[in-house]
């Protein structure tokens, strides 16, 4: 009798005979041994069959086996340093569950629009893999923190009858015969609830009807958002530190392996540690005109440059291999050709936008929003995250509390993590003045019969308060090394992509 094992547990296995359920992820073989990379959903492992009496009846089968299929195979652990994962399996048995139709996607590379639409089976994949499983841990412990901390969960409704962020990029959704809108924010409805309970904080769903096809832009995401009674912007800006101190720990702690497999630098996420920069708008905007985006940008149409004439010299060549050699061999030639045109593709866009974004830092004003490329500028001048404070009030939501000591500004903040990958948080202190926030919703042409529930806040035992918005999917992106935030999540919904 053999007892099911999952592979992550295999060590505690050794010399015993287990059985795997899975699915083939790879094999190789010849007429006498054969090696099955099974994975199991926990991970994967070599699992050896040599053609002998015992395994006569199945050895061809198993050898020809086409990719995911589903398959349980029995025989002994063993450790063996140089399999995935440290151990493999001396098959014994080995049953079929159901041998797949030719998979589509093979271990070589495919391009980025094949796999979208083939998400449903793309999550097989290592590289996918290793990214949800982050992104699971990345949920865990935004709730772990924030429980730990003496929040409580309030759930805010996706219903939402008002404009929480800007009237613009809202869904509309037929409510009964009357229009009624997707939640952007539930933090309308957090205010509400920590003057109740003190400290609170919501996570869930949000929507945004971007019509931006940016890496950094979904219209489904997920977003914490944690609201403090009595709190500055100040308290608000220390506990976003420590919240993105814990996610960086605890994914160093627990997932250093999957990190690495996907490319990413551990030792530069280990350098993330309070205090993190901190600049205002103001600074920021001097720091666009200043000479240091031309020289940073200026560099990288230089290494583009070199690296488009590079993989021009690469094409011909692999286009040669591919009616040369081994099959395999042609099969690696013409992977090649696909996965160099598809980064020469991005190359080139990214060497057309240059100038442009060159022109938009040298001539920012005062006064306009960040806008993407200026973000990812001043969030590559930084090594540490950095928070960008006090923006004009008119490019900022009404809720915003006025800088009482400078008008024009608020007391807000964006966090912009490191290495290009820009605002990953928004927050802010909240107007608590009654006359003030009116004003403001006027200015701002909002209907103040739809606020009225949001008013009496202020009516009724106004504290001053704050909080902040962290978006999961760009989180994890930046956490992973990634660079497109459609990879982060499950099944991606954004402009003109909601298949599967
Ligand atoms: O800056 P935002 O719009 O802030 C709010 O919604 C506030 N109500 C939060 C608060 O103070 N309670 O969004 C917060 C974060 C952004 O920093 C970003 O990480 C993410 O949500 N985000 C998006 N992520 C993916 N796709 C989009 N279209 C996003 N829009 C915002």
């Amino acid at each position: 009798m053999s007892t099911t094992a999952s592979i992550d547990r295999l060590g505690d296995h050794v010399g015993e005979t287990v059985t795997l359920k899975g699915w083939l992820y790879n094999s190789r073989s010849s007429g006498k041994i054969a090696f099955l990379v099974v994975r199991d959903g926990t991970g994967s492992c070599q699992c050896v069959l040599e053609r002998s009496d015992q395994t006569e009846s199945f050895f061809d089968t198993a050898r020809r086996l086409p990719q995911e299929s589903s398959l349980t195979v029995t025989g002994e652990v063993r450790e063996e340093p140089r399999a995935v994962g440290g151990y493999e399996i001396k098959v014994t048995d080995l049953s079929v569950v159901h041998a797949s139709e030719e998979y589509p996607i093979t271990l070589k590379p495919h391009g980025t629009d094949f796999l979208f639409k083939h998400r449903h089976l793309w999550f097989r994949s290592k590289r996918q893999w290793h990214l949800l499983r982050i992104r699971a841990t990345v949920v865990d412990q935004i709730r772990r923190f924030f429980n730990d901390n003496g929040f409580v969960l309030i759930d805010t409704p996706i219903f939402a009858p008002a404009a929480g962020e800007g009237a613009q990029t809202l869904f509309k959704v037929d409510y009964f015969g009357d229009p009624i809108y997707l939640a952007q924010t539930g933090q309308l409805y957090l205010e509400a609830a920590c003057m109740a309970h003190g400290k609170v904080y919501c996570f869930g769903p949000t929507f945004r009807a971007e019509k931006s096809k940016t890496r950094r832009h979904l219209t489904e995401f997920w977003m914490v958002e944690p609201e403090i009674a009595y709190a500055s912007l100040d308290d608000v800006i220390a506990v976003a530190e420590d919240f993105i101190c814990s996610l960086v720990d605890r994914l160093l702690a627990d997932h250093k392996d999957n990190l690495v497999e996907l490319g990413r630098d551990v030792d530069q996420l280990a350098t993330i540690k309070k205090p993190f920069d901190r600049i205002t708008y103001t600074e920021a905007a001097d720091l666009l005109r200043g000479p240091k985006p031309i020289e940073l940008l200026d560099n990288d149409m230089a290494t583009k440059t070199a690296r488009v004439a590079e993989i021009d010299k690469l094409i011909p060549e692999l286009e040669a291999a591919t009616s040369t050699g081994k099959q395999w061999q042609r099969d690696k030639a013409a992977a090649g050709i696909i996965e160099v045109r598809e980064e020469r593709g991005e190359l080139v866009e990214q060497m057309a936008n240059i100038p442009k974004h060159k022109e938009l830092a040298a001539t920012f004003e005062w006064g306009s929003d960040l806008g993407g490329s200026d973000e990812t500028i001043i969030s590559r001048l930084h090594e540490k995250p950095v928070f960008v404070t006090h923006y004009p009030k008119p490019v900022k939501a009404f809720y915003m509390r006025e800088d009482r000591s400078d008008e024009r500004v608020v007391e807000n903040f964006d966090l912009l993590a490191p290495q290009g990958v820009g605002e990953i948080i928004g927050g802010s202190a909240r107007e608590e003045d009654l006359d003030r926030l009116i004003a403001r919703m006027k200015q701002e042409n909002l209907p103040q019969k739809d606020y009225e529930w949001y008013l009496d806040l202020r009516r009724y035992g106004s504290v001053p308060h704050g909080g902040f918005g962290l978006g999961v999917e760009r989180t994890v992106a930046w956490l992973c090394g990634v660079k497109h935030i459609r990879e982060t999540i499950p099944f991606p919904r954004m402009m003109g992509k909601v298949y599967p």
